[in-house]
């Protein structure tokens, strides 16, 4: 049997009447006599669903009456005005999927009662990256590399998140490509998997491609930029596994254009990216790397465990990589272990930890790197075209 369509909570009603699947957490559970009474969380809103007990499977009031505050869970049930509801609608629960149960032995900490600012300044972690020291009023800290763990506790929070900053990065590559200050755009998604995010990825890039050929077109051809290029920007983009991106890099090779013989298990270099993706007119999406060349935090294939749920997005041109992102690691276990295993200190990855603890859900995002998609868009040499005040290797002022 097929789930019914999946909506957001702030949504449900355009689906008065209907059965609609729900996304989220258990913000709170009531019970009365043979009724349950529990409240989900998605992000967008909070609704009360009505669970009862003779019109649903013993196994899903079951599951309903020990559900723990902040479990994740899928929802199903149809939606009901009801003018009491402060949202306006209740949700009469068919079926529910726990993702994941929080440990009555380790519940939430943060109860629906009220707590003072102090407590919820106690529970705000910090984590650390390698790169750029700082002396931090005499503590030692680093620059981000990378919104993406900040965002991915918002995203348990919110559902659909955004980071846009600047991003740090002590990379000692001398390349058109690098900067060591760069900004990047990272959304982060709840319940997204890896075909999620490259759909998402594609619209993005399509998007902007779009965007820049529509209200840009004067100025793009004032800097010489053929514009037909970034015209045959459109979703969907072509999509290959990591696996035969290695066979067509060893085709290449073979047939004299690249000078080294790519073998499974590296990470692309610039050469390898270009190759690939100047076989296409679009960008090229390659997923499934090893997951030794990738992050720690990237969620294993099922299938392939020694793969990665990653992809990244090549631009046409010899442009190369402008977006990098992944499913990342949902279970505790499984990243306490990577933490290890990459040498990282567990203790600064606690609260990172805890987004495992409580309610973890599939989910993933990704980053694009502005300077490289302007230059790309650009027709531009090198990335310090595109930034005011490039930082580079050896370029720190202005
Ligand atoms: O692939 P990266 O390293 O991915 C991350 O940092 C993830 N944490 C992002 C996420 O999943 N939220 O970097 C993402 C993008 C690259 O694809 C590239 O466009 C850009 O950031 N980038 C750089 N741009 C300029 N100079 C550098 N040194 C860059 N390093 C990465
Ligand atoms: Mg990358």
């Amino acid at each position: 049997m097929s789930s019914p369509p999946v909506t957001t909570i702030v949504e449900v009603g355009k689906h008065e009447g209907q059965a609609v699947t729900i996304r989220g957490w258990l913000y709170n559970l009531r019970e009365s006599g043979k009724l349950l009474f529990p409240q989900f969380r998605d992000g967008s809103g909070v609704i009360q669903g009505v669970v009862p007990k003779n019109a649903v499977a013993p196994e899903v009031f079951e599951a309903v009456k020990t559900l723990t505050q902040e479990s994740s869970v899928i929802v199903e049930g149809k939606v009901r005005a009801d003018k009491r509801a402060p949202s306006g609608y209740e949700l009469d629960v068919s079926n529910v999927q726990v993702i994941q149960r929080v440990p009555d032995s380790e519940p939430y900490p943060i109860t629906p009662k009220e707590h003072g600012v102090e407590f919820l300044m106690e529970a705000a972690c910090e984590g650390t990256s390698t790169l750029f020291p700082v002396d931090y009023f005499d503590e030692q800290a680093y620059l981000t590399q990378s919104g993406q763990l900040y965002i991915e506790a918002t995203a348990m929070a919110l559902g659909k998140v955004y980071s846009f900053g600047p991003t740090f990065r002590a990379e000692k590559s001398k390349t058109r490509r690098h900067l060591t200050e760069f900004w990047m755009v990272e959304p982060e998604v709840a319940y997204a998997e890896l075909d999620d995010l490259m759909e998402l990825a594609e619209n993005l890039i399509s998007f902007i491609a779009k965007r820049c050929v529509e209200r840009r077109r004067a100025d793009l051809q004032t800097i010489g930029r053929d514009v037909s290029k970034l015209e045959k920007t459109e979703a969907p983009f072509p999509r290959i596994s990591y696996d035969d991106a290695v066979k067509n890099l060893q085709e290449g090779h073979a047939q004299g254009a690249l000078e080294n013989r790519f073998e499974w298990g590296g990470d692309l270099g610039s050469p390898d990216e270009t190759y690939l993706s100047a076989q296409f007119d679009k960008p090229v999406m390659v997923h499934r790397y090893p997951a030794k060349v990738k992050a720690f935090y990237m969620e294993p294939d099922p299938q392939r465990p020694e793969l990665a749920l990653c992809v990244d997005v090549l631009a046409p041109e010899g442009y190369g990589e402008i977006i990098g992102g992944s499913q990342r690691m949902a279970s505790l276990d499984l990243l306490r272990q990577r933490i290890q295993e990459h040498g990282l200190p567990q203790e600064a990855f606690k609260w990172y930890l805890d987004l495992r603890r409580y309610g973890s859900v599939p989910h993933g995002g990704f980053g694009m790197g502005i300077e490289r998609v302007v230059a790309w868009i650009c027709g531009l040499e090198h990335v310090r075209e595109t930034i005011p005040f490039p930082r580079m290797l050896n370029r720190l002022y202005p």
